[in-house]
């Protein structure tokens, strides 16, 4: 079980420009490269929060739509919401491809959810949530719009997990702002009881490992340095010689933890897969 816990100076973070600048880098690359890859987690959240046909589900930061087509495939009458309106796009285009329907994307704010109190039986959010600035207006928020009784369904990476080691490279190489919190902490039981704990009659929170199966591991790299934007973001902040170092971290990581033999990358990603029964 982890440790980790906020830092207290994270009160006196610009959370504002924070915002703008991750918008900024959701907004960059082509995040449904890699969103559509993850399908998996968004199926299997559905099953772990036990979707009923006809229950009225929120995608929180929805991306390019992963519990959203998820949930709907289910029967679910689903509302998407991002604040990434082309990302919202490519979702409708997958649920129109597929031909499932979800009765609205809207773009919205995960901190200032343009909902009544309690309007939905069920709120998910896969890898969304765990990357907004404010994490207590968030929490606020998550909790406000679902109905008592309802189940809030998320999956955070851990900060021991693939992704949360790459975000603490990346943060070596280009530092946060100062008291930025680290979106991992969402995959920490700890950090979770004492959000949620006070409003949750249950909570649930199993790991889980999606497994990144690549063509190798420079594949992967280039991957994530053209699609996914805070790679992206990282390293167009670099000169060459700090790009360099990146990529080298990067690849030493992936090295470290690859279980394949034959010059593809096979590496588990662990998340958190929670459920939190509101009360
Ligand atoms: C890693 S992506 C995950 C997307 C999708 N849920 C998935 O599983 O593929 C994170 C998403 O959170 C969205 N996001 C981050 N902060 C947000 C906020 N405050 N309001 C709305 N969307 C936000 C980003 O635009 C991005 O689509």
């Amino acid at each position: 079980m982890s440790t980790i816990t906020a830092p207290p100076e994270a009160a006196a973070a610009d959370l504002g420009a924070l915002k703008a600048r991750q918008q900024a880098a959701w907004s960059s690359g082509d995040y449904a490269a890699i969103g559509s890859r993850l399908q998996i987690v968004g199926e299997t959240l559905c099953e772990a929060v036990d979707l009923h046909s006809g229950e009225r589900v929120l995608d929180v930061c929805a991306g390019n739509g992963n519990a959203t087509l998820a949930a709907a495939r289910r029967f679910a009458r689903v509302v998407a919401t991002d604040y990434v309106p082309a990302l919202l796009e490519r979702a409708a285009a997958r649920a129109a491809a597929d031909g499932i329907d979800v009765e609205e994307f809207r773009v919205a704010d995960a901190e200032d959810l343009p909902f009544e109190d309690g309007s939905f039986d069920v709120v998910l959010s896969t890898f969304g949530v765990m990357f907004t600035a404010d994490h207590d207006r968030a929490v606020r928020e998550l909790l406000r719009v679902t109905r008592p009784g309802g189940r809030i369904g998320m999956a955070n990476w851990t900060p021991e997990g693939f992704i949360g080691q790459l975000f603490r490279v990346l943060g070596r190489h280009v530092p946060p702002p100062p008291g930025a919190r680290p979106p991992s902490l969402w995959g920490t039981r700890e950090w979770l009881d004492r959000m949620f704990g006070a409003e949750a009659r249950a909570m649930e929170a199993r790991p889980v490992n999606f497994v990144f199966r690549y063509p190798s591991p420079e594949y992967w790299l280039e991957y994530f340095r053209t699609w996914y934007g805070p790679t992206l973001k990282a390293f167009a902040t670099l000169d060459e010689a700090g790009r360099d170092a990146l990529a080298g971290d990067i690849l030493a990581l992936i090295r470290s933890l690859n279980r394949a033999e034959d010059g593809t990358m096979v590496v588990p990603g662990e998340y958190l897969e929670i459920v939190i029964h509101k009360a």
